[in-house]
């Protein structure tokens, strides 16, 4: 099961299918907030978007799932111009976002929260209570399905955030810092399952997380952002040892 949908992702890739945005510009009142981005996400691998506090990112994935319409620059969703989508129509087409966790349904229960995702995308009631299930299994929070989510404790909110992510059977899901304020072990926990999201459900992932320990050991390859501009890509060694990337994390200082 985890090998055919690695096998699945990797041959979607190859045939072209993937989440992208071309020469993006987002302009608020005149100041850019992301200037001239590209970026691909193909079904199977891992993606870790990085940057300093107002570098783009979080308006990156708001043009990636039509919440953000970019002031110049296309949005491909699998070869289509996904321009001026509305963000309801670019979930339909496959992409799923995390959101954090007040977004969940503090009074429904935990196996209820996925299966209103899975419903929202158009599963039937039963297919949607099957694939909620089985999101919840892959994410941990199997033993828990009866709870509510409300009384969950923050790490278990995140998770199950992730699982209506993918109740909606997305082929790329965008997580915003899910490892924001959790412990060392905590993180190793939301990394195995991180980790093994291509391979359980062949999706892409696109990882935007401050953790640098967490992106670079999930990433297989990495974009990094600053003051909006696209200033390096490639794989977490290739990163790490480039200058422009140690500067805007380290400042000048830390490289000479
Ligand atoms: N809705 C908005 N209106 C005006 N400026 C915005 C808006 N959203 C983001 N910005 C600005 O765009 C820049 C990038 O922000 P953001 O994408 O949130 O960065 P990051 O997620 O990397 O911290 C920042 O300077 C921010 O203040
Ligand atoms: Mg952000």
């Amino acid at each position: 099961m985890r090998m055919d949908a690695k096998i699945e992702g990797a041959a979607a890739a190859a045939a072209g299918e993937a989440l992208s945005v071309a020469g993006v510009t987002v302009r608020f009142d005149g100041l850019a907030a992301i200037s001239g981005v590209t970026l691909r996400l193909a079904p199977g691998e891992i993606v870790g978007l990085i940057g300093p506090n107002g570098a783009g990112k979080t308006t990156l994935v708001n043009v990636l799932t039509g919440f953000q319409k970019p002031t110049e620059g296309g949005l491909e969703i699998d070869g289509r111009s996904a321009l001026g989508w509305s963000p309801a129509k670019v979930r339909r087409a496959g992409v799923a976002r995390s959101f954090q966790a007040g977004r969940l349904f503090g009074k429904l229960s935990v196996l209820e929260n996925a299966q209103v995702a899975a419903i929202a995308a158009g599963l039937s009631l039963r297919d949607a209570r099957a694939r909620a299930a089985e999101v919840l299994d892959r994410t941990g929070l199997g033993g828990q399905l009866g709870q509510i989510a409300g009384s969950l404790p923050y790490t278990d909110q995140r998770r199950l955030d992730i699982a209506r992510a993918l109740a909606s059977r997305p082929k790329y899901v965008l997580l915003d810092e899910p490892a924001a304020g959790m412990s060392d072990s905590e993180c190793e926990d939301l990394m195995r399952i991180i980790r093994g999201l291509p391979g359980s459900f062949g999706c892409g992932v696109l990882l935007i997380e401050h953790n640098m320990h967490v992106v670079m050991s999930l990433s297989d390859r990495l974009h990094v952002l600053d003051g909006g501009r696209t200033i390096v890509t490639g794989t977490p060694a290739e990163v790490q040892a480039d200058r422009a990337f140690l500067t805007a994390y380290l400042g000048a200082e830390g490289v000479e």
